[in-house]
């Protein structure tokens, strides 16, 4: 007890944070430095279950310099978003202290840092997350300082998406109106239990293409398209009144109707930007066709694709959808090889799809052209580890395992 009142030598904390999809996306920036959107957006939270990222830091009096390893590797740890995420955790732990010194054991803020993180996922599927990075990072951050409250500020000076992987469920990003960003911060509009028949299938297109990256995009659309001035402006505004009613009223079909919806008009201001710039290619245009022939099949929407800055298809539908559409998935793209790990995550039961369906729906396979299907549901933010045993660094602050 003695030793509590001392600094403490090495102090360590692992924390998991999510990756979350956009069915109202963010697309451009008013200010690049803090990260401040030119419009509100609004996002789903996916399970840690299946995606997650895991990031242990820690801080000792014996460290010499701060250090990062990304996946058993070594990275830059100068990154400026990184390092304007440390400052502002730092910050907020200086004030803290200020407030009140009651902290049984402070931590010794010159100290340097180590920090290790790890996805689990494969970093080659493009399904690699900035937001559940970021997230990841703000919260073991925090934790490791004794900084409580709101945090998606921070998170935010990250990559802007990261704000919204700091709560579960479903979330808003409000775009402030300050000029110092201090409103700028992501709200938990509903919990991850508010719509439990709510299913998620991510489906990871086969090779990877080197895309144009989202802070450069928007960027570039910031400065030339006429339609994102007009969607952040005009259109955004009222699709976040009604898909916040829609979540409220748990109504799948205006829910995935406004998320098609949302997603093709962010994919049409980037063929708007000068010059265009081209996410969605000749498989998610398949993927697209395959979702709007089955909800016509059916009669109503059942199923809704949205689509990021890559090439991978998120769909979202409810539990009772899942095998079905699942099996469309399948016949319309005939797994090349591993067939038996075409379908990953919670399980999927099997179905034989009726004749008219098939005749309707399946046109023209593509083999192998989706190397598998993810499925997951909405789950909570960010966790504290508690078992020391899952820590990513050793007691000598050097990565345990190198994978
Ligand atoms: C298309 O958050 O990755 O996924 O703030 O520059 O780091 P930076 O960009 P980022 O952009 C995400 C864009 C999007 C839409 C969304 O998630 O809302």
């Amino acid at each position: 007890a003695a030793a509590m009142a001392e600094e403490r030598a090495l102090a360590m904390v692992t924390c998991t944070a999510p990756v979350n999809i956009a069915v109202i996306k963010y697309w451009g920036k008013r200010d690049d430095d803090l990260i401040l959107p030119i419009n509100s957006s609004l996002s789903v939270t996916l399970h840690q279950d299946q995606l997650k990222t895991t990031t242990t830091a820690s801080a000792s009096r014996d460290f010499v310099e701060d250090r990062l390893w990304l996946n058993g590797e070594e990275a830059d740890v100068g990154h400026p978003r990184l390092q304007a995420c440390l400052r502002e955790v730092r910050r907020l732990a200086r004030k803290r202290r200020g407030g009140s010194a009651e902290d049984a054991a402070p931590l010794n803020l010159s100290y340097k840092i180590h920090i290790a993180t790890e996805n689990n996922f494969p970093t080659a599927a493009g399904l690699a997350s900035s937001a559940a990075g970021y997230a990841c990072l703000v919260s073991a951050l925090a934790r490791l300082y004794g900084v409580e409250g709101e945090l998606s500020e921070v998170a935010r000076r990250g990559s802007g998406s990261a704000c919204r992987s700091m709560l579960g469920g479903f979330v808003e990003w409000q775009r402030g109106e300050r000029p110092d960003g201090r409103d700028s911060l992501a709200h938990q509009v509903a919990p991850e239990t508010h719509w439990p028949e709510l299913r998620v299938l991510i489906l990871v297109v086969s090779g990877k293409k080197k895309q144009v990256g989202s802070t450069a995009g928007m960027q570039t659309s910031v400065d030339t398209s006429p339609l994102l001035k007009h969607r952040a402006e005009v259109v955004v505004p009222e699709r976040l009144a009604l898909m916040m009613r829609h979540i409220r009223d748990r109504d799948f079909e205006g829910f995935g109707q406004l998320t098609m919806q949302d997603s093709n008009q962010f994919h049409a201001t980037c063929l708007d930007t000068f010059p265009p710039i081209f996410y969605l290619n000749d498989l998610s245009r398949h993927i697209i066709s395959l979702a709007h022939r089955f909800n016509a099949h059916h009669g109503r929407t059942k199923v809704a694709y949205t689509f990021d800055a890559g090439p991978n298809a998120v769909i979202f539908t409810l539990a009772d959808t899942v095998a079905e559409f699942v099996e469309v998935v399948r016949r319309s793209f005939p797994p090349a090889t591993n067939g038996d790990q075409f379908v990953r995550g919670l399980p999927v039961g099997s179905v034989s799809l009726p004749e008219e369906l098939l005749t309707a729906v399946v046109t023209e396979p593509v083999p192998g052209a989706i190397q598998y299907i993810l499925h997951t549901k909405p789950g909570p933010g960010p966790q504290l580890v508690d078992d020391s045993s899952q820590h990513l660094l050793g007691a000598d602050g050097l990565p345990r395992r190198c994978s």
